[in-house]
């Protein structure tokens, strides 16, 4: 909030200070160029009367032509108003003077010497006006030196130049803050919808981690970012209830063996016992210790997993074989059922933690012969993927798992049907989690598919990882 407070205020100066210093480079483009014009403007018009009245000087004699070179000289300045003329001649006697400033003033600066030699104009200050000067320099017909000074007045001119400058100050003054309430405008509609967003989101808390913020009532723009806000809110939800159903489940599946454990001890007590009643009850409580200290070392073996503590002890692993003495392992269990295994194909030896990978099929062994009906076969195939994959797929016939249980059958507790009670034939609902975290260990993937005919676990195991 405080940021968006801060660009708030920071852009729309960024964006007066980029204005007016766009429109002051402008307007200084502007005046000098014109400040060029009128100089050439000036220059120009003094050096063609400034020629002009050299060329008269040439042929002029006081004593023969003085009126026809008047004349001449009044032709010339026909038309430059702001335009001044003094001529004297190398006596110092004045042969020809406009009305207007005293030009002699400019006789004395020393810039006349310079600006004759350099065919140059000066700028001079006579009476208050400012006045661009050229002179020149002429001998005549009968060898006498004539001093010629032309002078245009600047005061026009600098008054214009005043007067754009003022104008473009003033055009820059209102350009800033007309920048300036513009950017805060757009701003202050632009941050709303955000600003709104963002009280939406800040009250969202786990008391209402299932609020969903309506994409309607944003623009347009931000529909995607809020839907992916929202897809966020989805999986923060989903984990936080799987969390608190994890400590829930931890409790209540602690709470029903110490419980039967309390009761059984409380109603040993209450009348005495012969030593075999009290060898039986210690065997069968004995029983439930041994389950508890199961679970609580799977607990502890997920929390390992979900740690990434797992570290797999590699070694060559031959599946096929593996897995026929797994086979052997279960045959009290499968012999009670009459149920038989089927072991098809073949694949390459693996790398692999030999403990950890016979734990997790051991798992899916154990689920397939409690669910196998009587006097069925579980089919065990092994297949070569590629070079470095292998596949196993371990199915059973049986009752179908309804699709909506599939994508949850390998979360911790997680049991399809949930009436059914721990002290069942049913185990604790995290083997399977536990499986899962071993083929994630051994970089592998597992996923399950059931029908009519049968269930499977399907795994994909590296070669090597
Ligand atoms: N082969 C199978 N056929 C049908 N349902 C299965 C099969 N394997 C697992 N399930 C279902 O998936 C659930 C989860 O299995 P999982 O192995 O995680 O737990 P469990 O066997 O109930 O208990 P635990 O393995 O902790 O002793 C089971 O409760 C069962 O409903
Ligand atoms: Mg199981």
């Amino acid at each position: 909030m405080k940021q968006s407070k801060l660009i708030s205020v920071r852009l729309p100066i960024i964006v007066c200070l980029i204005t007016c210093g766009l429109l002051y480079c402008f307007s200084y483009l502007i005046e000098r160029s014109f400040e060029k014009f009128s100089i050439r403007q000036n220059v120009t018009e003094l050096n063609s009367v400034i020629t002009s009245i050299e060329r008269e000087l040439t042929y002029y004699s006081p004593n023969d032509n003085r009126d026809e070179f008047i004349q001449n000289l009044l032709l010339i300045l026909t038309g430059h108003h702001h335009l001044f003329v003094y001529i004297i001649d190398d006596m110092g006697k004045i042969v020809y003077r406009t009305r207007g400033p005293n030009l002699a003033i400019a006789l004395k600066s020393q810039e006349l010497e310079r600006i004759i030699e350099n065919d140059s104009t000066s700028i001079e200050t006579i009476d208050k006006s400012s006045y661009r000067i050229a002179a020149s320099r002429v001998i005549g017909e009968d060898g006498k030196r004539f001093t010629t000074i032309v002078a245009v007045r600047r005061d026009v001119q600098l008054e214009f130049i005043n007067r754009l400058r003022n104008g473009l100050g003033l055009l820059i003054i209102i350009s800033c803050v007309l920048a300036l309430i513009g950017s805060f405008i757009s701003i202050y509609y632009t941050q709303k919808p955000i600003n709104r967003l963002i009280k939406k989101i800040e009250r969202i808390s786990l008391n209402n981690l299932n609020y969903r913020i309506p994409t309607s009532s944003v623009p347009v723009k931000y529909v995607s970012l809020v839907r992916a806000f929202n897809n966020m809110l989805n999986r923060m939800e989903d984990v936080f209830t799987r969390q608190h159903n994890f400590t829930a489940d931890i409790a209540h599946e602690m709470r029903t063996p110490i419980t039967n454990l309390t009761t059984q001890t409380q109603i040993v007590l209450n009348n005495a016992r012969t030593t075999n009643e009290y060898r039986e009850i210690l065997y069968s409580n004995l029983e439930e210790y041994e389950k508890m200290s199961q679970m609580i070392s799977d607990m502890l073996f997920l929390a390992q997993a979900d740690n990434r503590q797992l570290v797999p002890n590699l070694i060559d692993i031959d599946l096929t074989n593996m897995i026929m003495m797994m086979c052997d392992y279960f045959e009290p269990l499968t012999d009670e059922k009459n149920i038989t295994f089927q072991l098809d194909g073949h694949c390459s030896h693996i790398q692999g933690d030999k403990m950890m990978l016979g734990r997790a099929i051991g798992n899916i062994l154990s689920n397939a012969i409690r669910y196998t009906p009587n006097n069925e076969v579980i089919t065990i195939t092994l297949s070569q993927m590629s070079e470095k994959r292998v596949k196993i797929i371990i199915s059973n016939p049986g009752k179908k798992i309804d699709k909506k249980h599939l994508p949850h059958l390998f979360d911790r507790f997680y049991r399809v049907d949930e009436s059914r009670h721990r002290n069942d034939s049913s185990g604790a609902g995290i083997g399977l989690a536990i499986v899962k975290s071993i083929i994630e260990t051994h970089k592998g993937s597992i996923y399950v598919e059931s029908d009519d005919k049968s269930t499977r676990f399907i795994i994909n195991l590296p070669t090597a990882i």
